[in-house]
């Protein structure tokens, strides 16, 4: 009979924080960023497809959930409350533990090798599958881009085929509300016994995918230089919009303040957290990182700072310029614009959209690959992936995988599922960084903490309660996307058995 006790202690197993710093030290990236390559690398995480397209939804609902209404403000700071506590627990451990892996490296260091490899699948959610959300967005941006040159670019790339820009299930979802048939609108493979497989790419989604894994190839100094820019862009478009709408917002539009009363609010409040999730990537860029101790947590707690500011200010000008039933779901933001005759300002927002999506997806490549990278250097995941590229030295071979992932997965993903399991993914990781927290204060007290989350316990445990809470809401109404969230486990639960714990004792 197999003997539990040494298969506890394997699965119990921690890698000390010293043990993670030496890795660190030595694992030959490039220490390149400071405080403010950080809060460009934040900001161009955080600010996207939250507060240009997935706002829509969490104001007016879907068919899978209330909309908060113009009480929408409520549910985003709620949203921003819950990324505080969390956020302060991140920056307490990422001043204390300044190395690559982020959440799943300080679950290595408190709760042992099991709950490390879980949390490092849970943060593939984050990273990987929310990049299928932001690239699917960004297509959507593109097409009404390129809409504007209808008359100088041949009308099949302007009008280029539904199944050659979306993923099937967007079209079958299409088909169901505009009443098409979906035969007309891609073609099928048709298999012996009656099995039809539809055929549907999302070029444009692929391709960005695929240009920027290339370009985070040649370096992360020259892409974060590209993120400063994006980021800029986008900032602009989004005070513009404030500024440019605040003239026209009407405080008649803000009543009904909260149409579905505090059930739409939980609900908005989950759906919108996507538009906060980003600022815990600045801590997988820690390795890289001149001097993480000061500027890790400065970096994190300032851009939720700017972040929630902006997002607040948006909100409230979109939901006083557009009446309820008219927002719009695919391009919120643009949309106000044209509701209030400004059609060239809605073609510059579409502009910032893209700027912002690219910078997200750009942010969340290089945070997939960071924590795969720290996964395969401590045995989960075959250590001959972690090469790092002689000349541009960067870990180029999960750089491939991890794009390779988004692509794959963006064949068959849609925008809001996909959004909304990666929420359940980050409120999980918020929980055990929060827990975390709290067992290195018992376990490591001697060791120097340069930042400390203040008033802790409370912050903490309120961390883990606010996650807990927002994660109930969406739970108790049986989504799609709780189901996968729960399979996605089991997937990861599997690979452990199978694989990474016969890998991690063959190398002891
Ligand atoms: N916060 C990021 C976005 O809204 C994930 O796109």
């Amino acid at each position: 009979m197999m003997r539990l006790q040494p298969v506890l202690n394997n699965l119990l197993q921690r890698k000390t924080p010293q043990e993670f710093i030496e890795d660190g030290t030595n694992s030959g990236l490039k220490k390149t960023l400071n405080v403010f390559d950080l809060i460009v690398l934040g900001i161009g995480a955080v600010v996207g497809t939250g507060i240009f397209t997935i706002i829509g939804s969490a104001i007016a609902g879907t068919s899978e959930g209330a909309g908060a209404g113009s009480a929408i403000v409520i549910s985003m700071i709620l949203a921003a409350i819950a990324s505080v506590f969390s956020a302060l627990s991140y920056s307490e451990i990422a001043a204390m533990i300044p190395v690559a892996g982020s959440a799943y490296t300080y679950t290595y260091a408190t709760m042992g090798e099991f709950m490390a490899w879980m949390v490092g699948w849970i943060l593939m959610l984050e990273y990987a599958i929310s990049n299928i959300t932001v690239a699917s967005a960004w297509t959507g941006y593109f097409v009404q881009f390129m809409k504007g040159f209808q008359h100088i670019l041949p009308s099949w790339i302007v009008n280029c085929p539904l199944w050659l820009r979306n993923d099937y299930r967007t079209i079958y979802e299409m088909s169901g509300k505009y009443g098409w048939n979906v035969y007309d609108k891609m073609p099928f493979i048709h298999l012996p016994l009656g099995i039809d497989i539809p055929v549907a790419i999302n070029i444009p989604a692929i391709a960005i995918v695929l240009i920027l894994t290339i370009l985070l190839i040649k370096g992360v100094k020259e892409s974060t230089k590209v993120a400063a820019i994006m980021v800029g862009v986008n900032m602009f478009i989004i005070l513009s919009f404030i500024v440019a709408g605040a003239f026209y917002v009407k405080p008649e539009n803000w009543t009904p303040f909260a149409p579905n009363g505090f059930e739409g609010i939980l609900t908005g409040a989950f759906v919108i957290f996507f538009a906060y999730i980003g600022f815990d990537a600045i801590s997988t860029a820690a390795e890289e990182t001149k001097n993480p101790q000061r500027d890790l947590p400065i970096a994190i707690m300032g851009t939720l700072f700017i972040c929630t500011v902006l997002y607040i200010l948006a909100a409230l000008v979109l939901t006083g310029v557009v009446p309820l039933n008219a927002i719009d779901t695919q391009a919120p933001l643009a949309h106000a614009m044209r509701f209030i005759g400004q059609d060239w300002f809605a073609g510059l927002i579409s502009v910032g959209a893209l700027c912002a999506l690219t910078s997200v997806l750009l942010i969340y490549q290089l945070g997939a690959t960071r924590i795969l990278f720290a996964m395969s250097r401590d045995g989960f995941l075959p250590k001959s992936l972690n090469k790092i590229h002689p000349k541009f030295k960067t870990p180029h071979i999960l750089t491939w995988i991890a794009g390779i992932i988004v692509m794959i997965c963006a064949l068959f993903m849609d925008l809001n599922t996909s959004a909304e399991l990666c929420n359940f993914g980050v409120f999980t990781s918020f929980i055990i960084i929060c827990i975390a927290v709290l067992i290195l204060r018992k376990t490591e007290p001697d060791r120097k903490r340069p930042f400390k989350v203040p008033f802790c316990p409370w912050f903490p445990i309120l961390g883990i309660l606010t996650s807990l809470g927002l994660m109930y809401c969406k739970f108790g109404h049986k989504s799609t996307s709780a189901l996968y969230f729960g399979v996605w486990l089991l997937i990861g639960l599997a690979i452990y058995a199978g694989y990474s714990y016969k890998a991690k004792r063959a190398e002891e």
